[in-house]
């Protein structure tokens, strides 16, 4: 039988915890970690992921601010935003929430971040850090996966291990921290234009799915006793939800969880983790300036 990893239970754990480091710096008389959002424009997804990151700092005690600017920005505007929060003293982290008007220069702005406060992990200073295994701020998603493998004590040392997809936030630096000292699989990456793509598969201990191809990875391409990570959350069509959609997984589910050892659910598997992450990192920006 299967066994679920239940990331919204662990997301809610660490929540608790950074809460109580909260409280403990607020009782000390230490500087409250604030987290700025910058958002541009007025994109569904992106309202919905941003409003949910500013609630999250509430809860565990965090201060937030929330920047937003019309997507008539222009990037030089955007670039002044950046360097103000870069030279606020009492932010210690912020994100400019993605995708960009495509007027601006996504790679410009994320370079722009000073790194010592880049919570989002993605300027090439901390994701040159993660590669060498020096201490650095961790992309959300690929954190969460990596604390959920810890937390639910999953074996990594010498297994198999397929991560099925190649973005810059989510496949890539997950393979590298999957095969780094300490954690030691031997990591394939999978992608578009892999041949023979289910037998690599198939020869996976763990497979990350990270690809955004809903139900994609199927029963036979899943070996007895796997572990799954489903990254993936697609909007499908639904009739059963007041919405009219509902997430949908990278994995079918129903036909291969019976084939696993641990598998996450979607929603509520990876998805509740990124979110933690954020905070994890926030905090850890605080103290690296020693203002906690
Ligand atoms: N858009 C989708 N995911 C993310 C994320 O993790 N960070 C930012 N800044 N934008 C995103």
């Amino acid at each position: 039988m299967y066994k679920i990893i239940d990331g919204k239970q662990v997301a809610s754990d660490i929540k608790k915890e950074i809460a109580e480091e909260v409280l403990k710096i607020r009782n000390s008389g230490g500087k409250i970690p604030h987290l700025a959002a910058v958002l541009v424009g007025n994109d569904g997804a992106s309202e919905t992921y941003v409003s949910h990151k500013v609630k999250a700092c509430e809860e565990v005690g965090f201060k937030s601010t929330l920047v937003r600017l019309d997507k008539s920005v222009s990037e030089k505007e955007l670039l002044d935003r950046v360097d103000a929060l870069n030279n606020n003293p009492d932010i210690d982290g912020f994100i400019v929430q993605l995708p960009l008007p495509d007027h601006i220069s996504e790679n410009k702005v994320i370079e722009a971040v000073d790194p010592s406060k880049d919570v989002d992990g993605f300027h090439p200073v901390n994701l040159g850090k993660m590669t060498i295994g020096l201490p650095s701020f961790v992309p959300a998603t690929p954190f969460g996966i990596m604390e959920l493998i810890r937390r639910y004590g999953i074996e990594t040392s010498g297994k198999n291990c397929v991560v099925i997809g190649r973005s810059n936030i989510v496949g890539r630096p997950v393979s590298i921290l999957m095969s780094k000292k300490g954690t030691d699989a031997t990591v394939t990456v999978v992608h578009s234009r892999t041949k023979n793509l289910p037998e690599i598969v198939r020869s996976a201990d763990i497979i990350i799915a990270a690809i955004g191809i809903p139900g994609f990875v199927k029963a036979d391409m899943v070996s007895e006793g796997a572990v799954i990570i489903d990254v993936g959350t697609t909007r499908v069509e639904s009739d059963t939800t007041k919405s009219g959609w509902k997430l949908k997984g990278d994995v079918d589910f129903d036909a291969v969880a019976p084939k696993c050892s641990w598998i996450t659910p979607v929603p509520g598997g990876v998805g509740p983790m990124t979110i933690v992450s954020l905070l994890h990192n926030t905090l850890l920006a605080g103290k690296l300036k020693g203002n906690m």
